[in-house]
């Protein structure tokens, strides 16, 4: 792995693909999809700014827990164009996400600690589910997982995080 130039303010696609650990047909997407920008060379190649490498970094992990694309592209369209987002720019960013984060760890919580239990899916597998979900009641509250499921603040339909 080559070290980028402290000084370097612009990077190839090569350098940002080397550093991000992203490959270089995954940026070309971002960039179609309007994610990240770059400029051109008289030669026409792609010159990225060197903040790129965050904005791909956020990409990267926030696929990584699941977040769709449609998702972290409303999320970065909030930061500024045309200059480096400040650390005020970020929390911005944060701040509109925490409910929504705070749902996706519920759940991942959820996910972890409680598939030993009944979990109202309608199976009635389980002898927990004879307490938990007796002739499946909870089947009348809607479809799915109704004991798994974590219900996003706000959502007035009280349906679980996307
Ligand atoms: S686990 Fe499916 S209904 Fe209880």
């Amino acid at each position: 792995m080559t070290r980028l130039e402290p000084r370097a303010h612009e990077l190839t696609v090569g350098q940002l693909a080397e550093r991000s650990g992203v490959a270089v047909s995954a940026l070309h997407f971002y960039e179609s999809k309007g994610l990240i920008a770059s400029r051109r060379t008289a030669g026409n190649q792609r010159r990225f700014a060197r903040d790129t490498l965050r904005r791909v970094s956020f990409i990267k992990v926030s696929q990584r827990v699941g977040i769709p694309l449609s998702e972290i592209k409303e999320a970065l369209a909030t930061l500024p164009e045309g200059r480096t987002p400040t650390v005020d720019d970020w929390a911005r960013l944060s701040e509109q996400w925490r409910g929504h984060l705070n749902a996706r760890i519920a759940q991942l919580q959820k996910l972890r600690d409680d598939l030993t239990e009944c979990i109202g899916c309608g199976c009635l597998s389980l002898s927990k589910c004879a307490l938990a979900n007796p002739y499946d009641r909870l089947g009348e509250e809607g479809p799915g997982p109704r004991r798994l499921l974590v219900r996003e603040a706000g959502d007035p339909a009280g349906g679980p995080c996307a």
